[in-house]
């Protein structure tokens, strides 16, 4: 793969002939254009964070304590940033973090599948979120040969945190990153003033309103509308409008019973601030 950085001689090379980029490079930018492109409900889901947003400001500035290290007479034109993980080589150190209803940022509700198709490109990971707008089969078909990582939400109902497990190795995701912070939904002041929660609109989350694709035993379990129905994920969010839960959680159930099947697995925050 091309080093990252080439990128910018197509730019400069594009400029010789008029031709300037089309979006920005810088963040500010990106950002601006980014909050000028989005309907208020998806960037007030997007942007926004629990309470006075001060933690999550306070984590972004965090950064801005890095700085560049000059290194002289080392030559860097031959860059390897190549890094092992879960058994993978990666030729980078980096990879998507899984992003909730992704699928509405994008014009055509599909977002999940442009992010895949930007691993795919870019040979970054991508990690598919629970809560994908479109089911985890067709998005990791967009992948390419990038390695894929799933990312779970530990739903309360067990079966369907299994079926969502199997569905993902079957599928091809190469690791399964569980997330535990999210017990509950976070207090999001800019989203409850508009009493805004795209989770309960439209399709998403895909994986768990996706029946037919949910085994026999995980259905059978469902009847009734309890957790794992249409109805019942349906009823569950409304009620408590968390995919948070401990269906999975409990160290000690990874431990013991390795429910996630021959996937390596990770256990994360989604952290940052967000109440997510
Ligand atoms: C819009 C949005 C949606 C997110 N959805 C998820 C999710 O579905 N699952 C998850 O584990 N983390 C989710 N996160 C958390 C991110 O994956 C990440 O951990 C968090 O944003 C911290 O990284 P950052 O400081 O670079 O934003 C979400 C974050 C944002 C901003």
């Amino acid at each position: 793969m091309a080093h990252y950085g080439d990128y910018q001689n197509e730019i400069y090379g594009a400029g010789l002939r008029g031709i300037v980029p089309g979006l920005p490079v810088d963040f500010a930018n990106l950002k601006a254009r980014a909050e000028a492109a989005m309907a208020p409900h998806v960037l007030s889901y997007v942007q926004g964070g629990c309470g006075d947003e001060g933690t999550q400001d306070r984590n972004a500035e965090a950064f801005a304590h890095w700085g560049m290290v000059p290194r002289m007479m080392v030559d860097c034109s031959k860059r390897d940033l190549s890094t092992e993980l879960f058994g993978q080589t990666l030729p980078s150190p980096l990879f998507m973090s899984p992003i909730g209803v992704n699928g509405i940022c994008t014009q055509d509700g599909h977002g999940d599948l442009a992010a895949a198709k930007a691993s795919a490109k870019t040979g970054v990971p991508f990690m598919a979120s629970t809560l994908s707008n479109d089911p985890l089969e067709d998005v990791i078909s967009h992948c390419g040969d990038t390695p894929a990582f799933f990312q779970l939400y530990t739903p309360k109902n067990r079966d369907l945190a299994l079926s969502l497990i199997s569905r993902a190795e079957k599928a091809g995701y190469r690791a399964l990153v569980i997330t535990l912070d999210t017990w509950v939904t976070g207090w999001r002041p800019r989203d409850l003033n508009t009493a805004n929660f795209p989770q309960l609109r439209g399709p998403c989350p895909a994986e768990l309103l996706h029946r037919p694709r949910l085994p026999r035993h995980a259905r059978r379990s469902a009847r009734g509308g309890s957790p794992g129905s249409r109805r019942g994920v349906g009823r569950d969010l409304r009620a408590g409008p968390d995919m948070g839960g401990h269906g999975l959680a409990a160290r000690s159930d990874f431990a013991s019973s390795r429910p996630q099947g021959d996937l390596p697995s990770r256990r994360r925050a989604a952290g940052g601030g967000q109440g997510r």
